[in-house]
């Protein structure tokens, strides 16, 4: 058996590589708190899944869905990002359903990666800018993100013979995984930028609802004119705890959404119609549950900031999604701390690395877990003194 080139050129998938390590780890006896994948600890709220229930029951929603989404859910998405958001957007042209955003990314790369362009992406990013780009054929460009430049890339610096072969740039601000936010005036900049260069830019709001401290993340389509060169891509994931029932959406730019329709019609038959029932009475319906894990997530940022800084990490608090970002003690790599903080403590903690090269010095933590097991993750790491300077300290 002979695998594709495609599939030989890239890695396996961060996540499925760290689950089998934790596994592992379980079956041998250890007691594995798990910060590494960004997976909502609260249930999905009971709204959604009654109208889930109603649905189910209806043998109507049990055939093929129509490509692209129902058009109740369609309305449903431009009726939300016009309250969210302030944007007018047509539904029979500038919406399409996505199974969640990380197929949306693929299929988006796919529909307009041929071999030898350029993706011009983060980095370090979520690691399906990059893999999917490689598997259509594609090269990224890297634009490096680090707390120096707030991480926020500096588009000028992108050398003209990279943006002549470039079709797409991709943002996603609030970001995974560096919980970088960006204002209104980066996004105006990034359009303006894509414009003159005639690039689509893909911008990945997965994050959208979830911000602290009085910080609300716009969307790049309110930028005037931004439809004209920009996409949009969301999830229901993060928002409505709905990690496992896949579901997003793609809006702005006609072309581009009428491209991902396309490619998708191709190879999947869209989503189950009770879900996309189920997604509309979470946009439609009561949205304290939002307040509420965001004040949860609040309060275990908290607690990781006060327990990192004691044990000498140099920390600020995050204003949106669920990551923290944070380096590795002084002198160690991303892949050597991620193995100590399973072998010695316990500790499921993604290498920055697994994010692009820029993620070399790194590591992530989520927030995913309730307030007393991450106390014990800093028990441990202290009871193991693993600490920022344990190197010197050891010296
Ligand atoms: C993450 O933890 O970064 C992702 O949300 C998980 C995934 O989509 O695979």
């Amino acid at each position: 058996m002979e695998l594709s080139h495609r599939l030989k050129s890239i890695p396996p998938y961060v996540f499925a590589e760290i689950d089998k390590k934790r596994q592992a780890a379980i079956a041998r006896g250890v007691d594995v708190i798990n910060l590494g994948i960004g997976d909502p600890d609260q249930p999905t709220p009971r709204h959604i899944v009654e109208a889930m229930h109603d649905a189910v029951e209806n043998p109507v929603n049990h055939h093929y869905p129509p490509f692209g989404g129902s058009k109740e859910y369609k309305q449903a998405i431009v009726k939300w990002c016009n309250k969210r958001f302030g944007i007018e957007l047509n539904a029979d042209t500038e919406v399409t359903s996505l199974i969640g955003s990380k197929e949306g990314l693929h299929h988006t790369i796919m529909a307009f990666i041929d071999k030898g362009d350029i993706n011009i992406i983060p980095d370090p990013a979520y690691p399906v800018y990059r893999t999917s780009t490689i598997l259509a054929g594609g090269e990224p460009y890297f634009m490096p993100l680090t707390p120096e430049n707030k991480f926020i890339p500096d588009l000028d610096a992108i050398p003209e013979a990279v943006l002549k072969k470039a079709k797409l740039l991709m943002l996603n601000y609030p970001g995974n995984p560096t919980a970088g936010i960006a204002d209104l005036a980066f996004f105006e900049k990034a359009v303006a930028f894509c414009k003159k260069h005639n690039i689509l830019l893909v911008h990945d709001l997965a994050y959208s609802e979830m911000t602290y401290d009085g910080y609300k993340a716009p969307s790049i389509l309110e930028v005037k004119g931004a439809k004209e060169i920009a996409v949009e891509l969301h999830s229901l994931s993060k928002t409505y705890n709905m990690t496992g029932w896949r579901i997003g959406f793609a809006v702005g730019n006609a072309e581009a959404v009428a491209a991902i329709a396309k490619i998708k019609s191709n190879v999947d038959t869209d989503i189950f119609k009770p879900i996309q029932l189920a997604a509309i009475a979470a946009f439609e319906g009561p949205t304290d549950h939002i307040d509420f894990c965001n004040n949860l997530y609040i309060e275990r940022r908290d607690l990781a900031v006060e327990r990192l800084k004691a044990l000498g990490w140099p920390v600020q608090p995050i204003k949106a999604t669920f990551y923290m970002w944070l380096p590795t003690p002084k002198g160690m790599s991303s892949a050597d701390f991620s193995a100590l903080m399973l072998d010695k403590a316990g500790i499921v903690v993604p290498p920055g690395t697994a994010y692009g090269p820029n993620g070399e010095g790194f590591f992530r933590m989520s927030l995913c877990l309730d307030k007393a097991r991450m106390a014990e993750a800093f028990d441990r790491m202290a009871q193991h003194s693993i600490t920022y300077d344990m190197l010197q300290a050891k010296v």
